[in-house]
């Protein structure tokens, strides 16, 4: 198994939109299987692949050791589980 992270601190580098693109690639033309795992509180990778985040009964913040990212009360992890 290969993991690849796709992290920095600065938003609108290009993060979520890297990983769609390398995930999807590596799904169609590798014919590899890919498991995308969104651990933005944004949840906007979860959204672009047509998922609604606060529809989601459990998400990374919930099974994350660390507790994931700070919940803010705007994020989608905050007002799913709350
Ligand atoms: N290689 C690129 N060339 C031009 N625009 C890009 C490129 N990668 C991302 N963008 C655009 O930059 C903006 C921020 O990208 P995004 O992937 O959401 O960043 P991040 O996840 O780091 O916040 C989006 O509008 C996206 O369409
Ligand atoms: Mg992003």
């Amino acid at each position: 198994m290969t993991v690849i992270a796709v992290t920095n601190q600065k938003g609108g580098v290009g993060k979520t939109t890297t990983a769609i693109n390398v995930g999807v690639l590596l799904a169609k033309a590798a014919r590899r299987q890919v498991l995308l795992v969104d651990s933005d509180p944004q949840g906007t990778l979860t959204r672009q692949l047509g998922i609604e985040v606060r529809a989601l009964r459990v998400n990374f913040v919930d099974v994350s050791p660390a507790g994931g990212a700070p919940r803010t009360p705007s994020s989608p992890a905050y007002t799913a589980s709350t």
